[in-house]
């Protein structure tokens, strides 16, 4: 469920009409709404209810600083791959103690940077990791919590540019070798392994391939607990898929989700940490974008838009779908025409939707991409020098500007020529 409704035949995003938002910020723009944001919150919380837990939001999703700071608010912990997203959760006043860093290839520099600023565990991912990771906190004279991150070798049946549990992905270490990694970390100074992390892939529509990954974590803490190591902690990752074509699907709701863990892992007596991203930020944010042009093909027609595949890359890279709406609804009884939806990169890569059903649509019109609020704005790029464009956070009948359109002059800004040239 989100809060962008249609109110006297306007997309509204809680109060505000998204008119009103475009008006004065410009298009394209993103618009979130802070009552999606916390719902979805509230609803992982209510399903992980009666256990031990934390929910560590995952940056990647969607990482402006105000957004952090609304999840940090409600008690949210973190789940950060980078120092900047590091940095990001600190400026949002998300204290150490609720970050988790994971990612594949931590830096040194950014072990010293979250070991420095505080930080719940790591994450890790290979055997040099570990040894590097031992070297810099020995360093700085410090024992730090950690997690190894297992690929329990399950398909997630999804995307396979998102999917990250079989063996052949990049992601974690092979199950077989838990034991033996367990092990090398006890040897390591510095290190004190307190649990097993877990993360399968992204945009999961099926309950299945968590069930098989948990139920393999399980039988693992059990292996490692008669090791004698001294496991209180699973971080069960992210990846519960959303809706993308409303009223078309229906994947699991968290409640769902929250069984199969409390089924899988729920008697092992661990704190559950779950890293969920798009499920929180997907439905709760939109792009609006205006129709530059209506151009006539050869039996299509182009509805050639101001956003572009550098500011919503999705559809182009994994041929993703966003349900595009005009923020103006038509008059009932109106036909739809099948229309393909453009950008203006020069490139045939961006197309956003082809053969889309729209109602007439003339130059000026604003339409909406729905479920953009994940993987949108942290993905955008200046590519054919179109600079980043802003964010907006709605909250009941008011909103802000969270991230400003940046001028012309402020994108060439930070290039240099050397004297020399
Ligand atoms: N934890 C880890 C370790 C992850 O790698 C990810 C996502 C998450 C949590 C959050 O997963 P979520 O709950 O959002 O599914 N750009 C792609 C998605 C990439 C996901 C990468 N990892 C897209 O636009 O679909």
């Amino acid at each position: 469920m989100d809060h962008f409704l249609y109110r006297d035949g306007v997309l509204h995003a809680e109060d505000v009409p998204v008119p009103d938002i475009a008006r004065v910020v410009g298009t394209p723009l993103y618009i979130y709404s802070a009552a999606t944001l916390r719902r979805h919150f509230q609803v992982f919380d209510e399903a992980l209810a009666g256990m031990d837990h934390l929910i560590c939001y995952s940056v990647k999703a969607n990482s402006n600083v105000a957004v952090l700071k609304l999840m940090g608010d409600m008690g949210a912990g973190v789940d950060v791959v980078s120092g900047g997203e590091y940095m990001r959760a600190k400026a949002a006043g998300i204290p150490g103690e609720r970050i988790v860093f994971s990612g594949v290839g931590k830096t040194r520099a950014e072990m010293r940077l979250a070991l420095e600023g505080g930080i719940r565990q790591f994450n890790l991912e290979s055997e040099p990791e570990m040894r590097a990771l031992s070297e810099v906190a020995t360093a700085m004279g410090v024992t730090v919590p950690v997690t190894v991150r297992m690929n329990p070798d399950v398909d997630a049946r999804t995307h396979e540019k998102i999917a990250t549990g079989k063996s052949e992905n990049k992601f974690g270490i092979p199950i077989d070798r838990a034991r033996a990694v367990y092990d090398e970390i006890r040897a390591l100074p510095g290190l004190h392994a307190i649990g097993i992390d877990v993360h399968i892939g992204s945009q999961l529509t099926d309950l299945q391939p968590f069930r098989a990954a948990y139920e393999k974590v399980a039988q693992l803490t059990a292996l490692l607990r008669a090791d004698g190591h001294d496991i209180t902690r699973l971080d069960l990752g992210g990846g519960l898929g959303i809706p993308y074509e409303h009223g078309n699907e229906a994947p699991p709701l968290p409640m769902e989700y929250g069984q199969v863990i409390r089924e899988t892992v729920g008697d092992l007596d661990c704190e559950i940490e779950i890293e969920p991203g798009r499920l929180i930020a997907g439905n709760s944010g939109i792009m609006v974008s205006s129709v530059i042009y209506l151009k006539q093909g050869e039996g299509r027609d182009f509805l050639i838009l101001d956003a572009a595949m550098n500011d919503l890359v999705r559809p182009s890279m994994y041929d993703a779908h966003h349900d595009i709406v005009p923020v103006t609804e038509a008059e009932p009884g109106v036909d739809r025409l099948p229309h393909d939806i453009v950008g203006p990169v020069c490139e045939s890569g961006d197309t956003f939707a082809k053969a889309r059903p729209l109602p007439p649509m003339k130059d000026g019109d604003l339409v909406a991409f729905r479920s953009a609020g994940a993987y949108g704005a942290v993905m955008a790029s200046e590519y054919n020098s179109r600079p980043l464009i802003p964010e907006v956070l709605v909250d009941g009948d008011h909103f802000a500007v969270i991230r400003a359109r940046p001028t012309y002059e402020e994108m060439i800004a930070r290039d240099m020529v050397p004297e020399w040239l």
